[in-house]
């Protein structure tokens, strides 16, 4: 199973960076939105990426506009279907919108592609039961930043076919990441681990046990984390760590995954973290 065009759906902070990282790998990439604005921000994003790349004598001026050439952007999912071996979709972490994308794919793609989802929770076997082709249906969770981040969680729906599994691994080492097997369960290992400390070092700004600044400093300091969990948190999205919170909440009906209050008002009062400028902290 040859993997040599991929489409990206979604070109947000994940699926821009898929793209970026798929295009530096040789393949083929469509990459679409469902606007303009979206489209040309994700472009931006890459093409800042590859421009810090060679202003650190990384790659060349000319593989720097190889890797953009590789890139072809579009605004219908028509297109960046039709001649796709695998799409990857990236959208919002919402199981309506995804479940709405994959039937439309399904309808859309050739008959021997592999839809795959970068969900940060959601069930696959779900989004693949949406389908008419649930053993191509997998999970590829690439990690933010996607350029720089090693690990791809591969996710086994209930009907994925070992010789999908085994394409999907093969590609995602071809872009210079090293795949691990999980199954399909709520948070799969990455989100099920991470989330609750990011929702714990919530709580502990909503109970006043702390600033956000003393608890990321507590836990970059004391436990040698990159950034603290509220930075994290911004960094992620706070849209999509409380949907991540939520789906572990109902998927395993433990109080344990309660998400915090304080994310709640956040999320509603539209504050997403560095995508929407504020957060925790704010951002120019
Ligand atoms: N996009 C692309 N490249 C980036 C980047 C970005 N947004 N941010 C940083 N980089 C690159 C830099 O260019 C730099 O590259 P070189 O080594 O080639 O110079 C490298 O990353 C290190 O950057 P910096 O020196 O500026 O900063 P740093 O040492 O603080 O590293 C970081 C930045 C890699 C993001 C680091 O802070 C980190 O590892 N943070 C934690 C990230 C993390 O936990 N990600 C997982 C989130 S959870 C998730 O993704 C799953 C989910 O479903 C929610
Ligand atoms: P984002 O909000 O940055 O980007 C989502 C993009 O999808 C937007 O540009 C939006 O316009 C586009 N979009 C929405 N509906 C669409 C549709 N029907 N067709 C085409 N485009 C559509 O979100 P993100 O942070 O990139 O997250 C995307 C997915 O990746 C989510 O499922 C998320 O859980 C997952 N994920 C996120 C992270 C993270 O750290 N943010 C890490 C791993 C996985």
């Amino acid at each position: 199973m040859e993997i040599k065009r991929i489409s990206v759906i979604g070109a947000g902070q994940m699926g821009s960076g898929i793209a970026q990282t798929g295009a530096q790998a040789g393949l083929d990439v469509t990459l679409v939105d469902m606007a303009e604005a979206p489209l040309q921000k994700g472009l931006e994003r890459i093409k800042g990426n590859l421009q810090r790349d060679v202003q650190k004598g990384k790659i060349s001026v000319q593989e720097m506009e190889a890797v953009l050439g590789r890139i072809r952007p579009v605004l219908k999912l028509e297109e960046a279907a039709a001649e796709a071996d695998l799409v990857i979709e990236a959208v919002v972490e919402n199981m309506e919108v995804k479940a709405d994308v994959f039937r439309k794919l399904d309808v859309l793609c050739p008959k021997h592609a592999i839809l795959a989802s970068n969900t940060s929770s959601l069930p696959i076997t779900e989004i693949a039961a949406v389908t008419k082709r649930p053993e191509k249906v997998i999970g590829m969770h690439f990690m933010n930043p996607v350029p720089v981040m090693k690990l791809v969680e591969v996710i086994r729906g209930l009907q994925t076919a070992d010789e999908v599994f085994a394409a999907v691994e093969q590609l995602a080492k071809r872009m210079g990441k090293v795949p691990v097997e999980v199954n399909d369960f709520p948070g799969f290992v990455s989100n099920r681990v991470l989330m609750p400390m990011i929702n714990e070092a919530i709580y502990a700004v909503y109970e006043g046990v702390a600033t956000p600044e003393a608890v990321d400093q507590v836990m970059k300091l004391g436990m040698n984390h990159p950034m603290g969990p509220l930075t994290l948190a911004d960094f992620i999205g706070l849209d999509t760590c409380l949907y991540i919170m939520e789906i572990l909440y109902e998927g395993f009906g433990d109080s344990k995954y309660r998400p915090c209050p304080l994310l709640r008002k956040y999320v509603k009062a539209g504050w997403l973290g560095r995508k929407s400028g504020r957060g925790f902290y704010t951002y120019e």
